[in-house]
């Protein structure tokens, strides 16, 4: 991958009230509920640095300091911990902060996906000629789309988004593209975006999957659009009139799992997933939950 297409910063909007997790959202940020023992975002960060990230830009706001705070090092902690001889806790303490460097942009006002990813440019540096955008409600699994964004974007230029095939009526709760099949199968070029369209006209199943490898370009456009679906500022409008203006965008189609923090039924699978996996809590959960069904 040529310098010049490959990012180092990753925006990760997390300023939003997380009103569907309320009353726990009135004082723990959504992206700090634990998956198991770890916070959602901690495994978006993770994505992030293993495609390459070496920083983490967290969109957040007022009242929620609680999710930068996650990602810097507790050395108190570390030195209690350290002299109690928990080796495997103070591994996951330091996990986050060694992940990649954090920093924040503040978005004082929820206005939107593509206003707080907007917040965020005051962050990039001049050598910045793509971001990466993670939405930490979606978890993309196996990781290494965004390995995959990369390489598609040092081939064609311009933006690449990760598309996931979606039941069609699902598809109103997604951005959802107009595909061109270009003899690929794992890409497409995208003609159109459209955010949160009703069934009958979306121009496909192929949905927003929360992954985003954005040409600078976008920050432009961000200002130049008004506000769209649910009267809110949409990346998906910004990405839109980039390809009306003959920026290339393309997807990427991830067809392995996935899963949706965004609300606590989402939630609720990953944790029972990851945890059916977990050395110390998957057999006997496996063992409670067969009962339980069972029932
Ligand atoms: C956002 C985006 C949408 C995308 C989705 C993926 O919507 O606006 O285009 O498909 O994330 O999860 P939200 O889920 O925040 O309403």
């Amino acid at each position: 991958m040529s310098a010049s297409t490959a990012f180092t910063a990753a925006i990760v909007p997390a300023a939003g009230l997380g009103t569907r997790f309320l009353p726990t959202t009135k004082a723990v940020p959504k992206e700090l509920l634990p998956v198991v023992d770890t916070p959602g975002i901690e495994y978006v960060a993770a994505e992030a640095a293993e495609a390459g990230a070496t920083r983490l830009i967290i969109v957040t706001s007022p009242g929620k300091e609680a999710v930068a705070q996650y990602f810097q090092p507790r050395p108190e902690l570390e030195k209690t911990l350290e002299a109690r001889g928990k080796t495997a806790l103070l591994d996951k303490v330091r996990r986050a902060p060694g992940l990649l460097a954090a920093e924040t942009a503040i978005q004082e006002e929820a206005l939107g996906l593509g206003h707080a990813v907007g917040c965020a440019e005051p962050n990039l540096r001049p050598e910045d000629e793509a971001v990466a955008v993670l939405l930490p409600d979606d978890l993309v699994l196996p990781t290494g789309v965004l390995a995959r964004m990369a390489q598609v974007r040092a081939e064609k230029g311009g933006s690449v988004l990760c598309a996931v095939d979606v039941p069609l009526e699902e598809v109103s709760a997604y951005g959802v593209f107009d595909v061109e099949e270009i003899g690929e199968d794992d890409v497409k070029k995208v003609n159109g975006m459209v955010e949160k369209p009703p069934a009958d006209q979306a121009p496909s199943t192929f949905a927003a999957a929360g992954r985003y490898l954005l040409d600078r370009a976008i920050f432009d456009a961000l200002k130049r659009i008004t506000p769209g679906a649910g009267g809110e500022l949409q990346l998906t409008d910004a990405i839109a009139l980039l390809i009306s203006e003959g920026h290339p965008v393309h997807v990427v189609v991830h067809r392995g799992g996935r899963h949706d923090l965004g609300n606590p039924g989402g939630f609720l699978r990953a944790a029972v997933d990851f945890a059916l996996d977990h050395p110390e809590y998957g057999p006997g959960l496996r063992a409670w939950l067969r009962d339980r069904v069972a029932d």
